[in-house]
C-alpha cells in the first residue's frame, strides 16, 4: 500500500520534526503566547500558498481527490492571528527565512505537478489531523484557551477525524501513479519535512535558551 509506503519511508524524517527544540519547548509550556503566535504565523505564510495550489489542482483529475475545501486553514489562522495579534495583525507578521524558502518551493512544485501538491498536501494536513491534535490539547491547557488561538487545529466541517485519514489514506493508494512516480513524491515529502524542520528551526532560534514558565 503507498500509504504506509510512504509512512514508512518519511517517519525518521517526522520524528526530526517533532523533536525540534521549539516543538519540544512548546509542548513542555516553556513558550510565551506570544512565541506561540510566531507559529501561527509562519503556518499562516505557508497555508495561503498551499490553498491557492489547492484551488487550482480542483481541476485536477488526480489532484482533486485531495484539493478538499473543508480542509482549509486560511481562515481559521487568521481568525488566530487576530486574537493572538490584535486586529493589526498583518502589519505585525512576517515569513522567517525558512519560510520564505519554504512558499518558493511550494511555488514551484504545488502547481502543475499533483504529485509534488499531494507530498506537501499529505505532511502538512495529516500531520494537523494526527500530531496536530495533540498540539492542540496542549496549548489549550498551556495558555487556557478554548477555541481562540487554535481554531487552526479545528476541523468542524470534517467530521471524524480518523475515518476522514482512512479515506485519505486510500486516496493515497488508489491515485494512479506509477512505481517511478510515488518515488518521486516520497522524495518531495521527505524535502517537505525538511523545509518544516527549518521553519520550527528558525522559530527555534529566535526564541533562544528558554526559561520554564512554570517555574
Ligand atoms: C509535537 C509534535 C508532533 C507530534 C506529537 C506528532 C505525533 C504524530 C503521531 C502520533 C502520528 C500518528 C497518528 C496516526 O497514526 O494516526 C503523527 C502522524 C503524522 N504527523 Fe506528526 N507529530 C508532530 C509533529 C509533526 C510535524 C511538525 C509534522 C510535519 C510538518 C507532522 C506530520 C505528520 C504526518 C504527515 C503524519 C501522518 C503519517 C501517516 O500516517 O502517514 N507531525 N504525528
Amino acid at each position: 500500500m503507498f500509504s504506509a509506503d510512504l509512512r514508512a519511508a518519511t517517519w525518521s524524517e517526522h520524528q526530526n520534526a517533532e523533536s525540534t527544540a521549539y516543538l519540544d519547548a512548546l509542548m513542555r509550556g516553556q513558550l510565551t503566547l506570544g512565541q506561540y503566535g510566531d507559529m501561527v504565523a509562519q503556518h499562516y505564510f505557508a497555508y495561503l500558498v498551499l490553498e491557492e495550489a489547492a484551488r487550482a489542482m480542483r481541476t485536477d483529475p488526480v489532484g482533486a481527490a485531495f484539493a478538499i475545501p473543508e480542509l482549509d486553514r486560511v481562515p481559521a489562522l487568521e481568525a488566530d492571528l487576530t486574537y493572538l495579534y490584535g486586529a493589526t495583525w498583518a502589519e505585525r507578521i512576517a515569513p522567517n527565512p525558512a519560510t520564505v524558502r519554504y512558499c518558493a518551493r511550494l511555488r514551484e512544485v504545488c502547481f502543475d505537478w499533483p504529485g509534488g501538491f499531494v507530498a506537501h498536501h499529505y505532511t502538512r494536513y495529516l500531520g494537523d489531523l494526527s500530531g496536530g491534535q495533540f498540539i492542540r490539547r496542549s496549548v489549550a491547557r498551556i495558555y487556557g484557551l478554548t477555541d481562540n488561538g487554535v481554531a487552526f487545529y479545528d476541523f468542524p466541517e470534517l467530521g471524524d477525524l480518523q475515518e476522514f485519514k482512512t479515506r485519505y489514506r486510500e486516496a493515497l493508494d488508489t491515485a494512479p501513479w506509477s512505481g517511478e512516480e510515488r518515488g518521486r513524491i516520497v522524495a518531495e515529502t521527505l524535502v517537505a519535512y525538511q523545509l518544516n524542520t527549518e521553519v520550527l528551526a528558525d522559530l527555534g532560534a529566535a526564541v533562544g535558551p528558554v526559561a520554564d514558565r512554570a517555574a
